[in-house]
């Protein structure tokens, strides 16, 4: 099997009621413990990088290649999306050209006319390649990519504007944060995100910032039109408090235990097991 277009997955996970979890990678090992973690589970997932984790990684080609031969060496057999995490324009026109099934456009910065301009080309180009699109209205909080935004609450009408455009799922703001959240959150804000689901008339929407959501909010929220929820932070606290561990019991110095392989290890697996309870949680497991 090949990698596919996000699409399907998820216009199924809106009419099943559960959301596709979109795990952003950083490198091979990351890969590999997404892609064991979601066939272990039997779920349909996304496996999404952001521009500076693809400049990290070695670029679209070296991402795009390194996700499709894990994919087959591992034997996986669930659907997974390559999808590129708030890609500029160019950069989104580049991923598509590196065999990416699946893309993000993030034009919340740009004013909205220019925001709808540069959406309606990139749904355009993907959609002649046959991959997934992702558009945003509305920045979302925190920062990614080095990229710091205060958040805003989605405007429905905009989001209505997007959504006739074609685009095959939305990224709106709705209190959601990039990155751990503070103690005095609010929570996602309900009403704005029904207002918005009326509004796009059925068309899937993204929850961004979803490391740290009680899950009772995103359930909530899947109810709501949700039917992809991305994740970063949350694997990357797991995979260091678990190499933490490994260095703070000095296994580094015991035998061999120097050899990156066995260093990284427990990060793998903590970030495997988190991968793993998320498809649960969030219903996409079995639902391959
Ligand atoms: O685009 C990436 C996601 O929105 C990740 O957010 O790091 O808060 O899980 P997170
Ligand atoms: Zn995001």
């Amino acid at each position: 099997m090949a990698l596919v277009s996000a699409k399907d997955m998820i216009d199924k996970a809106h009419a099943g009621h559960y959301a596709i979890p979109a795990f952003n990678t950083n490198n091979l090992e990351w890969t590999k413990a997404i892609l064991l973690g979601i066939e272990a589970q039997k779920s349909p997932a996304i496996i999404q990088v952001s521009e500076g984790a693809t400049k990290y990684m070695g670029g679209y080609k070296a991402v795009a290649d390194l996700v499709n031969d894990l994919y087959n060496s591992l034997g996986i057999t669930v659907p997974v999306a390559l999808h590129l995490d708030h890609g500029t324009f160019e950069g989104a026109k580049k991923c598509l050209e590196a065999g990416f099934t699946s893309v993000m456009f993030d034009g919340s910065h740009f004013d909205f006319e220019e925001n709808k301009e540069k959406s309606k080309e990139i749904i355009e180009l993907a959609h002649s390649k046959g991959a997934s699109v992702e558009c945003e209205v509305g920045g979302i909080g925190g920062t990614e990519d080095g990229v710091t935004s205060s958040g805003e609450l989605a405007n429905p009408a905009e989001c209505k504007e997007i959504s006739d455009l074609g685009v095959d799922f939305l990224a709106a703001g709705i209190g959601n944060i990039h990155g751990p959240y503070p103690e005095n959150w609010a929570g996602l804000n309900f009403e704005r995100l029904d207002e918005i689901d009326k509004a796009v008339n059925g068309k899937p929407l993204v929850l961004h910032g979803g490391s740290g959501i009680p899950f009772d909010q995103v359930h909530k929220a899947v109810t709501l039109g949700v039917s992809k929820v991305n994740i970063n932070t949350e694997l990357q606290l797991e995979f260091t408090a678990a190499v933490r561990k490994y260095f703070e019991a000095k296994k580094d110095l015991e035998g061999k235990g120097y050899d990156p392989r066995k260093v990284l290890k427990p990060g793998v697996d903590a970030i495997q097991a988190k991968v793993e309870e998320l498809c649960k949680a969030f219903g996409s497991a079995n639902q391959a």
